[in-house]
């Protein structure tokens, strides 16, 4: 493919290939020089319409990692403010000869657009566009499971097969959901979601998962757990409901975690809401995965920009490293 806009795009043998090659990439964080020379001469444009912590400075960390030439934009102070429009902005940075486009944008839909317009030649990676999708999300996500679950040396056909993972909150306006339900039916895992009916989408039926409104009687049943900000910013503010409220009945925190088998994770994309979806207690858990969620990020994106852009050299195992 030359283009990452969606995971449900992903057959089982592209999403088990990523994340073999994110398990090589891994490596390289453990030398004492983090660097491959992969990506030298090749130009990587971080194309960001939407605020981002973990993703941004995540995709920066892995096309430096790979050795490739980064442009970070960011809509906020540029000539977005003056009224430029998607196209205008991709052709400029076209203009100066990139090699991929890392896009977040507000609108679901824009980095599919970008990659299918003919507006530019570049490679397109979907950072989170809307409530649509973030497909190195679920990627990171499934590596996680995948680790701690299964093991590192899951072996081909046997990734996540039956484990059961639930996600709980805000599904309604979640790309991450809608990217985690694809990816791991994908894989072979039984997904449930868990919501407040006015937090899910209408035709949730549809999707290749159940849906749950009781928390507790699900998180016995469950190999991972991962919870969900509710997101104030894509919602009226009449249908916000309250801390206390929505924490009381879809909240996770330390008795509600007792119920979950002892080596089942808590996971979060983050950024997480304290007090609301997940307590501190819980969040600091041993058990409580966001941080090393995160840093599997850093070896998911150097797998996805590698096998878009490097070719077909073997990843880590022979090639030569920055210190040879
Ligand atoms: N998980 C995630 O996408 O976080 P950011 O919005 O901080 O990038």
């Amino acid at each position: 493919q030359r283009h990452l806009i969606s995971a449900a795009d992903l057959t089982r043998d592209d999403a088990v290939l990523i994340l073999d090659t994110a398990e090589e990439m891994a490596r390289v964080a453990d030398r004492p020089i983090k660097k491959l020379p992969t990506l030298r001469g090749r130009t990587v444009v971080n194309l960001f319409f939407e605020d981002s912590t973990r993703t941004r400075i995540s995709f920066e960390a892995a096309e430096k990692r790979l050795s490739a030439d980064v442009i970070n934009f960011t809509a906020k102070g540029s000539s977005v403010s003056k009224g430029e429009s998607l196209k205008d902005t991709a052709q400029t940075l076209e203009a100066m000869g990139v090699d991929a486009v890392v896009i977040r944008h507000g609108a679901s839909g824009a980095p599919y657009r970008l990659a299918t317009s003919g507006w530019i030649d570049a490679a397109v990676v979907n950072a989170g566009d809307g409530t649509h999708q973030h497909p190195t999300q679920a990627l990171l996500d499934a590596f996680t499971m995948r680790r701690r679950l299964v093991g590192r040396d899951a072996g081909l056909g046997k990734d996540l097969d039956g484990r059961r993972i639930t996600l709980v909150g805000d599904i309604l306006h979640s790309r991450v959901a809608r990217s985690n339900v694809d990816l791991l039916h994908t894989l072979g895992a039984e997904v449930t979601l868990v919501a407040p009916p006015t937090l899910l989408p209408v035709g949730v039926e549809t999707w290749p998962c159940e849906v749950s409104y009781d928390l507790d009687s699900t998180l016995p049943k469950s190999d991972a757990v991962m919870l969900l900000r509710v997101q104030r910013e894509r919602m009226n503010a009449a249908f916000f409901p309250t801390e206390r409220e929505y924490s009381r009945r879809y909240g996770l925190d330390g008795e509600r975690m007792a119920k979950m088998p002892d080596h089942a994770i808590v996971m979060h994309p983050g950024p997480m809401v304290r007090g609301m979806e997940i307590t501190a207690e819980v969040a600091d858990s041993d058990r409580c995965t966001a941080v090393e969620q995160v840093t599997n990020g850093v070896s998911i994106r150097m797998a996805v920009l590698y096998l878009l852009l490097g070719g077909n050299e073997p990843a880590v195992t022979h090639a030569r490293t920055s210190e040879e």
